[in-house]
């Protein structure tokens, strides 16, 4: 099974001031093509968050217009640049699988690897917490199953990344939630978003990530005197791949930079070195792969 997991789209109308940085709906767009396009298509897709940039009831609207052409079985939670009724207006009627009030937390157990949906949205805010009673709801659902490995997604992340600027609108709960979490260990993997970048860490008893945005990054530094920066790095996404006991984990650009280059053409007998790899190692320097 592989979960594509896509962060931080930012749509927003045309006259927004980031889409003059970088047009967040066709990074979105693009995203989906690629999506679309893999010849070996995800089983399905997770989307960590921030879905829009202001949480406007017109932004949904490109929103879904885009994602439309996905061909692919989606499930998205709320970041804090989301605003849950217009979201729920928006994609209420069409995913029956949104909760029709509160907290939009949810359960898909239509896959090998259960997938658990967790809302961190704090209203009015872009920091993000989790009160008891979501906690609460989080521990009895995982209790249902025990056997059967699980994902849990969520917006903001449960731990300190080291980029202070983005650790200052972080996850108030975390803890509560890493004790929930430990006492389930079906639980292989927390997927989050938030930090426009691919940050991985071990936390409590799995491994949580986060994922980089289909849009902008943030720059990598973890230097406390220095400001927020955005980056200009390409669009990103996350390829999750359960092996059935296991997750292995892609970031992959989606929007090519460069010319991809295939190995065959410049490996002269293309035929043997193919052969020569599927026998494995050890792979000694100066033969066919040079
Ligand atoms: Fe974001
Ligand atoms: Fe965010």
């Amino acid at each position: 099974m592989i979960i594509a997991q896509i962060s931080d789209l930012h749509v927003a109308a045309e006259d927004d001031f980031m889409r003059k940085f970088v047009d967040a709906n066709l990074k979105l767009e693009r995203a989906v093509e690629y999506l679309n396009g893999l010849s070996r298509r995800p089983d399905v897709v997770l989307a960590t968050g921030d879905l829009t940039d202001h949480g406007r009831p017109a932004e949904y609207g490109l929103l879904a217009e885009i994602l439309e052409e996905l061909h692919i079985p989606l499930f998205c939670i709320p970041g804090n640049h989301d605003e849950r009724e217009s979201f729920r207006a928006a994609f209420g009627q069409s995913w029956p699988y949104l909760p029709s009030e509160g907290p939009i937390q949810y359960v898909v157990d239509d896959f090998p690897v259960r997938l658990v949906a967790v809302d961190t949205l704090r209203r009015d805010h872009h920091d993000g917490d989790l009160d008891q009673t979501r906690l609460a709801w989080l521990d009895q659902t995982l209790a249902g199953r025990p056997d059967t490995p699980t994902v849990v997604f969520l917006h903001h992340p449960p731990f300190t990344t080291g980029i202070w600027w983005m650790d200052c609108i972080g996850l108030a709960g975390a803890r509560d939630l890493e004790i929930i979490v430990r006492r389930h260990p079906q639980v292989h993997r927390v997927l989050a978003g938030h930090l426009h970048r691919p940050i991985v860490t071990n936390w409590g008893s799995t491994v949580v990530s986060t994922a980089p945005s289909t849009t902008h990054q943030t720059r990598c530094d973890l230097d406390p005197e220095h400001g927020p920066v955005i980056a200009a790095e390409p669009p990103m996404l996350e390829l999750h791949w359960w092996t059935g006991d296991q997750f292995v984990s892609h970031t992959t650009v989606f929007e090519e930079a460069s010319p991809r280059v295939e190995i065959a053409a410049v490996v002269s007998d293309w035929e043997s070195a193919k052969a020569r790899i599927k026998q494995g190692p050890p792979f000694a320097k100066g033969g066919l792969l040079g």
